[in-house]
């Protein structure tokens, strides 16, 4: 029969969770973040090492604690965060991109702390477009291994939202994409949440809300019986 979600356990099985905004440094004292406060991410940790599996963090910006009971890396730039994950994701039977990334960084970033110019009101910064990790880990080969990629779209109703979802997962090529509508007062900072998870064809496999506890717990599950399903 097949295992039911909810109850599907990770024993032996190692996870991999990126959570948090990074912080692309613009000199010594700026940089440009992004309003994730990590809590869906940490709470994903949460339950996997609830389940009983071996569970790495990693940690951009979190406005949260580290859980304690899990391995914990931080990586406070795109970049690092790259380099973080493309070393432990084959290592991991699941990983979870969780983590905001900065879709920019500066191009360039400035040794001493940047003055303010007295050549007028208006200031432009150049920035130039960082890697994409999840697609990057999501070309290799995957053995069994699933990846799961996050998306918070401002979107005007849930047609546009599902939408948006089949195109991101479609362009990332990742196994499930969990899929959640944010505005300036959702989302982010708040305790609770509504996803909607697509598998890797688009199609919607389940809707959680509730706290980010429980929205975790019941997306782990799918992710769990997809992983006893898979050949490893
Ligand atoms: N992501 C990533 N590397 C990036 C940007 C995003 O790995 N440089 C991951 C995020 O961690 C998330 C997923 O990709 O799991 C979707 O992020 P999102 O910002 O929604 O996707 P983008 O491709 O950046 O598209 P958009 O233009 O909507 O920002
Ligand atoms: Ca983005």
């Amino acid at each position: 029969a097949a295992p039911v979600p909810g109850e599907t356990r990770l024993e032996g099985r190692t996870v991999l969770v990126t959570a948090g905004g990074t912080r692309e440094p613009l000199d010594p004292v700026r940089y440009i973040g992004n309003r994730s406060s990590g809590r869906q991410g940490v709470a994903l940790a949460e339950a996997a090492r609830d389940r009983g599996a071996s569970v790495t963090l990693v940690a951009a910006h979190l406005e949260v604690p580290v859980p304690t009971g899990v391995e914990v890396v931080r990586a406070e730039t795109a970049a690092e965060l790259l380099a973080v994950v493309t070393d432990l994701s084959p290592r991991h039977d699941l990983t979870i991109m969780a983590a905001a990334v900065s879709d920019y960084r500066p191009v360039a970033v400035s040794d001493a702390k940047i003055k303010k110019a007295n050549t007028g009101e208006r200031l432009t910064l150049e920035l130039v477009q960082n890697p994409d990790i999840l697609a990057s880990i999501s070309a290799e080969p995957r053995h069994g291994r699933l990846i799961v990629g996050f998306a918070a779209e401002t979107a005007g109703d849930d047609a546009e939202l599902l939408a948006l979802g089949r195109a991101k997962v479609a362009r990332k090529g990742c196994d499930f994409l969990v899929l959640n509508a944010v505005g300036w007062n959702a989302g982010f900072v708040s305790e609770r949440n509504t996803v909607v998870v697509l598998d890797g064809a688009g199609d919607r496999v389940l809707e959680a809300s509730g706290t980010k506890m429980s929205v975790a717990d019941d997306i782990l599950g799918v992710f769990a019986a997809a992983l006893a399903a898979s050949p490893s």
